[in-house]
This record gives structure tokens, C-alpha cells and sequence, in this order.
């Protein structure tokens, strides 16, 4: 594409939409519309199911707080990364994906050219100063047709958005709260991550960032 080409996105962080490759786009300030109501349904989730750090399979305690909503949620312990219906915490479903979530995701999954996507999972990632999720493909999902809608909240950070080895050399994202990334069809399995939190302060949220990743799990 001629644009990225002449104006790396990373360069660029007032245009609106941002291609990063072939299916990957960034859509500034597209969830602001909805922030209130966004922040309001985070707090109702995190009552129910409050942020925990998950163990992974090597056995570290990740940095990033997690809990999710929809009808599956994201796991990790020492017998590996899956979706679970249940939340192992509470033993209960985890809590609903609130109608919010679901149109901004389908809204901004079809701005991105990926018409139709109704997410049954809703991971909720909250990063504070110092922490980072290193690189990984989103892959413990069953149809890699369907896109990874992920919308940043609170404090700033820098996405690292890579190639489809984890040595490809990573594009370097600012996002900034309301920002949101879009990546299907070929750009599906790239690799991605973030880097370290530096200290800041967001109005609404303090010294944090939250992420909602969106994805179709089942
Ligand atoms: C993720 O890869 O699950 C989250 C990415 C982000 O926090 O921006
Ligand atoms: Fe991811």
C-alpha cells in the first residue's frame, strides 16, 4: 500500500485509520464514543469476576490482571491455555458480554472489512506501569477466519505488532485510550505483544491501561 509505504502508521498517529499490513488496521479513538457505557460494564465484570494473575504452563505468574466475559474465557495454568465456560475462581459462568461490547466489536471487526463478527469471548487485560505481555500468536481459537478485535482503554502503550515468526522484526504501535486494532484474514497469526508500561496517569482509569480483546472462540 502506497500510504504505509510513504507514511508508516507509527508515524502517523492522528490519522484515523491506520493499515499496518494486509489485514491489520488500527482505528483511532473508534471505542471513545462508548466510553462511559465501556467503562461502566468493565466495573460490573471485574465485580463479579475480579482481575487474577493466571500461572502459565512454564509455571510464572503473568504480570498482566486478567478476567474476562461472553461465554467462553481465557485461561492459563499448568495444564496449558484454553477457553473455559467456567470461571475456575468462582466456579461459576463468567459474566456476560454486555450488548456494548458485542457492537462496538462487530462495528469495529466491519470497519476493518471483516463484516459479521459476533464474539463469544471477551478477555479483559489490565496492565499497570512496568508490566508487558511478551510476543505470542492468538492461536487457541477454533476458526482463524475470524478476526482479533482488541480496544485500549487508560494509560498509553506500545503494541508490538510482528510478522508470522516470532523473530519477524515488530512494528512498534502507540495506542492510546479509545485505539483500536483490528487483525484477520492474513494478518490472523502475526505475531504481537506489548511492551513495558511507563508511569502515567489516564483520568478515568489512574495508573492503568485496560484491554479488551474480543475474539470467536467456540
Ligand atoms: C493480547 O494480545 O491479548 C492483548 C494485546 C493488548 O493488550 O493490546
Ligand atoms: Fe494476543
Amino acid at each position: 500500500m502506497i500510504t504505509t509505504d510513504l507514511f508508516p502508521a507509527t508515524l502517523n498517529p492522528s490519522r484515523q485509520y491506520e493499515t499496518l499490513c494486509a489485514g491489520a488496521v488500527v482505528l483511532r479513538g473508534f471505542a471513545l464514543e462508548n466510553e462511559r457505557p465501556l467503562l461502566g460494564a468493565i466495573e460490573t465484570i471485574t465485580a463479579q469476576a475480579p482481575f487474577r494473575h493466571l500461572i502459565t504452563p512454564g509455571g510464572f505468574r503473568m504480570s498482566v490482571g486478567m478476567t474476562n466475559a461472553g461465554p467462553l474465557g481465557w485461561v492459563s495454568d499448568r495444564r496449558g491455555y484454553r477457553y473455559d465456560a467456567v470461571d475456575p475462581d468462582s466456579g461459576k459462568p463468567w459474566p456476560a458480554m454486555p450488548e456494548v461490547f458485542l457492537e462496538l466489536a462487530g462495528a469495529a471487526a466491519a470497519r476493518a472489512g471483516f463484516p459479521g463478527f459476533v464474539p463469544d469471548a471477551c478477555l479483559v487485560n489490565r496492565y499497570e506501569p512496568g508490566t508487558r505481555l511478551t510476543l505470542h500468536q492468538d492461536r487457541n481459537e477454533r476458526d482463524f477466519s475470524q478476526p482479533i478485535v482488541s480496544v485500549s482503554l487508560g494509560i498509553p502503550a506500545v503494541f508490538l505488532f510482528g510478522g508470522m515468526q516470532r523473530t519477524d522484526r515488530a512494528m512498534r504501535v502507540p495506542l492510546a485510550h479509545g485505539d483500536v486494532v483490528v487483525w484477520g484474514g492474513p494478518a490472523r497469526l502475526r505475531y504481537h505483544g506489548v511492551l513495558p508500561l511507563k508511569p502515567n496517569h489516564h483520568e478515568a482509569l489512574g495508573a492503568c491501561r485496560i484491554n479488551l480483546t474480543f475474539r470467536r472462540a467456540g
